[in-house]
């Protein structure tokens, strides 16, 4: 007796009354010349990967892929205001500074796919980029990069918590790019405060030339 498609079972249970199932959860077998079947039967321990990371750290580094992601579309948010305004200098330093946050999210990332973490990527919302002045786009950079060094705090004392060396290695690495980070941030939004019109612009004509 020859096997009935996937496509075959559907109809049969349509026909039958019988409330659908999702495709991926109905288990058929298939022959091997059956090329109506695309999905593979939903087998959970399939997927189960074993990872030395505790599931807190995974979530907490999940999340930190959408927080430097998050940084990175902040960025381009502040680059598109910038842009609006011909303040070039400024666009420039948000674009350098989005890549670089790209930079970062594919290092968490990576950090998770080579542990074999079990990885769920979070959402991303659309960034703030309705600023009135170029003051609050830069104050707004320096709360974000504050926000950042914070969450991976959290992240190193988990990992501490843990004793997961490779864990603390990555946040140890990222506590320092972000004192960098933070004084950049807090040296532009610095001097942006005392500046005047003119002021702004030399600032813009520093940023075109770093
Ligand atoms: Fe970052
Ligand atoms: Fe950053």
């Amino acid at each position: 007796m020859s096997k009935l498609s996937n496509a075959e079972v559907q109809e049969l249970l349509r026909r039958s009354g019988v409330p659908m199932l999702k495709s991926a959860a109905v288990a058929v077998v298939a022959s091997p010349e059956d090329k109506s079947i695309t999905q593979k039967p939903k087998n959970p321990a399939a997927n189960k990967q074993s990872t030395f990371l505790s599931d807190e750290i995974v979530s907490l580094l999940s999340q930190q892929v959408g927080n430097e992601s998050f940084a990175a579309y902040s960025y381009f948010g502040g680059a598109a205001w910038f842009g609006k305004r011909g303040l070039d200098g400024f666009k420039k330093m948000c674009e350098t500074q989005a890549m670089d946050e790209i930079g970062h999210a594919r290092k968490v990332f990576n950090h998770l796919v080579d542990a074999n973490a079990p990885l769920t990527l979070p959402p991303i919302v659309a960034p703030f980029m309705e600023y009135q002045d170029v003051k609050e786009v830069c104050s707004a950079i320096l709360d974000h990069e504050k926000s950042v060094t914070k969450s991976w705090r959290a992240i190193g004392d988990k990992a501490l918590e843990d004793k997961d060396m490779a864990t603390m290695s990555l946040a140890q690495w990222f506590i320092t790019e972000q004192i960098e980070e933070e004084n950049k941030a807090s040296a532009l939004y610095d001097r942006v405060k005392m500046a005047k019109d003119a002021g702004i612009l030399i600032i813009d004509s520093d940023l075109k030339k770093g």
